[in-house]
């Protein structure tokens, strides 16, 4: 099989490229990347020279390139991962959302209608559903519920979400989406809530956390998406669309206090800065769909995965420093020092 992944030199991307190598090693992958801030090709370091890997920089907006590539490489199956994904950055500066994140998934399902892609995985997001009230512990998010995103980000990926739709419907497109809860593990960008957490704990500085701190996200360990998209795109039916999360819901407090206490580090660090604007509630997904269907469960329960994400960050300094020191430092102070 010869998979094309998109958005492979990011967070999940990467995990994705490293799971799927382990897991089948007679598949061609080829890891798409334009490289944006998120993207980082030394992540695929340890992966460049295997010979059944290849690397492309490309923007999946750029319709010639994709299409070269496309027609030179044959792709039996292409996972879309690629995309602007950071909410405070969508709120900031929306264009760029719609252009990748909507745009760059018309190219990327043109592409693949014309040169015959057997199937197209969209990497979708809880957050297209909205959110859900703090009070009530009995909805969660399923798969037949209406879109309706609270941030550019969410409404840029619930705009894909209904294009991949669209194109199944008219063009019988073999399509498939999935629509994860919110993900933590190795190589994550240090702007997103636990990285930025770990990294700034370690070196004793403030730790922002948005309003009350009451806001609740259901976590999943990244290699536990990684299997569930794999099942999806070999045993997943065409046309649907999948709910990935493990119950494990947890308000930041409650995740930040968790990390501190790992770290051995005090909670008078916490500083409680003004909200984010539309900020979601809380997250929760119904995984019943995959679990029924596919026979898909998180394996990596949150202490567990939360004890190894920290040790990799430990282990893993440069990977973060590098990242930390450049323009992400006037990000943070542009996002931050007035808050
Ligand atoms: P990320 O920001 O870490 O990585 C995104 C990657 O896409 C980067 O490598 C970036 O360089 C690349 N990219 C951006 N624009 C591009 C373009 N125009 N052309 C080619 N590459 C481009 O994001 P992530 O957290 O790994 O998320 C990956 C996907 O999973 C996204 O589609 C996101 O919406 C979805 N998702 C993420 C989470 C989460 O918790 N992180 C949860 C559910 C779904
Ligand atoms: P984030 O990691 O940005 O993911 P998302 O917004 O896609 O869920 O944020 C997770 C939660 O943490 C969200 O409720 C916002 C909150 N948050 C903070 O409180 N402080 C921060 O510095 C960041 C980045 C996020």
């Amino acid at each position: 099989m010869n998979i094309l992944v998109t958005g492979a030199a990011g967070f999940i991307g990467s995990n994705f490229v490293f799971y799927m190598l382990k897991e089948h090693k007679d598949y061609k992958i080829c890891a798409m990347d334009s490289l944006t801030y998120a993207g980082n090709i030394g992540t695929l370091a340890d992966v460049m020279e295997e010979p059944n890997f290849s690397f492309c920089k490309c923007d999946i907006a750029d319709k010639k390139k994709v299409f070269d590539l496309f027609e030179k490489e044959g792709f039996d199956v292409v996972v879309n991962f690629a995309a602007e994904s950071h909410v405070d950055r969508s709120i900031e500066d929306p264009g760029v959302f719609l252009r990748t994140n909507i745009i760059g998934t018309q190219v990327l399902m043109d592409a693949s209608k014309e040169y015959g892609v057997k199937r197209y995985h969209q990497v979708g997001t809880d957050e297209v559903y909205g959110d859900l009230p703090l009070d009530r512990k009995d909805l969660f998010f399923t798969e037949d519920m209406p879109l309706t995103a609270s941030s550019p980000y969410s409404a840029s990926k619930a705009s894909a979400d209904l294009l991949v739709m669209a194109y199944h419907r008219t063009f019988d497109m073999p399509v498939t989406i999935s629509r994860c809860s919110n993900n933590y593990g190795p190589y994550q960008f240090p702007e997103k809530l636990i990285p930025l957490i770990i990294s700034r704990a370690l070196d004793d500085k403030e730790l922002p956390v948005y309003g009350t701190g009451k806001n609740v996200r259901d976590w999943l360990y990244v290699e536990d998406h990684c299997r569930a998209i794999d099942m999806i795109i070999h045993e997943g039916r065409v046309g649907e669309v999948y709910n990935i999360g493990g119950h494990n819901e947890k308000s930041n407090l409650e995740v930040v206090r968790i990390i501190l206490k790992n770290l051995g580090k005090p909670e008078s660090l916490i500083r409680f800065v003004s909200d984010r604007k539309g900020h979601d509630l809380r997250y929760a997904i119904d995984p019943l769909k995959i679990s029924e269907e596919l026979g898909w469960l998180p394996t990596t329960m949150f202490d567990d995965g939360i004890r190894k994400t920290i040790q990799w960050y430990l282990d893993n300094k440069d990977w973060w420093l590098n990242i930390i020191s450049g323009e992400y430092r006037e990000y943070y102070d542009r996002m931050y020092g007035n808050r």
